[in-house]
């Protein structure tokens, strides 16, 4: 029996109609088509799927839609908007432009959930050591880096997001 489900995507209200088994993930993919968000397993290990779940970051194959009831998701295509970067098509959050200036990323699958996991991580501890980061970032795998190219760019990203906004912009 489909659940009516209400809550907030990317700054959206959003209404609709999910089964209770629906994942979160499946829900963002599926129905609202925000392919960003990827699966990369299905023991809740990579990280692929992270979103922000009222600012937190969660894995989104980790719970249920009908969880998130009158909640605020923000996935990788509303992240950039959610920091205040509204610079039309192609406007990056400073993390986004970090993993792309510092090499952050091989084929990019893991990246969308490294971005997301690591702009909470920045919010939620500013001024974080390369250990923060390689600890912070333990619940999302990359099959392809070696992860030093990724420490940097969180590094490297966690100094622009402190930077002012617009000049995040511009770097973006
Ligand atoms: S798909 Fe969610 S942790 Fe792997
Ligand atoms: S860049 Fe390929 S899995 Fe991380």
């Amino acid at each position: 029996m489909a659940i009516s489900l209400s809550l907030t995507v990317n700054g959206k209200p959003v209404t609709a109609e999910v089964e209770p088994h629906t994942l979160l993930v499946q829900f963002l993919r599926e129905q609202l088509r925000l392919t960003g968000t990827h699966v990369g397993c299905d023991t809740a290990q990579c990280g692929a799927c992270t979103v922000h779940l009222n600012g937190r970051a969660v894995k989104s194959c980790n719970q249920l839609a009908v969880q998130c009831e009158g909640m605020d998701v923000t996935t990788i295509e509303g992240l950039a908007a959610a920091y205040g970067n509204t610079g039309g098509n192609g406007a990056l959050h400073p993390m986004q432009a970090a993993f792309r200036e510092c090499h952050g990323l091989q084929c990019g699958f893991c990246t969308p959930g490294m971005v997301m996991s690591a702009a909470a991580l920045v919010a939620e501890k500013p001024g974080l050591t390369e250990a923060d980061v390689r600890a912070g970032l333990d619940g999302n795998l990359c099959r392809c880096t070696g992860y030093h190219n990724i420490v940097k760019a969180v590094l490297a990203g966690a100094e622009g997001m402190a930077a002012p906004a617009t000049s995040a912009a511009s770097a973006a």
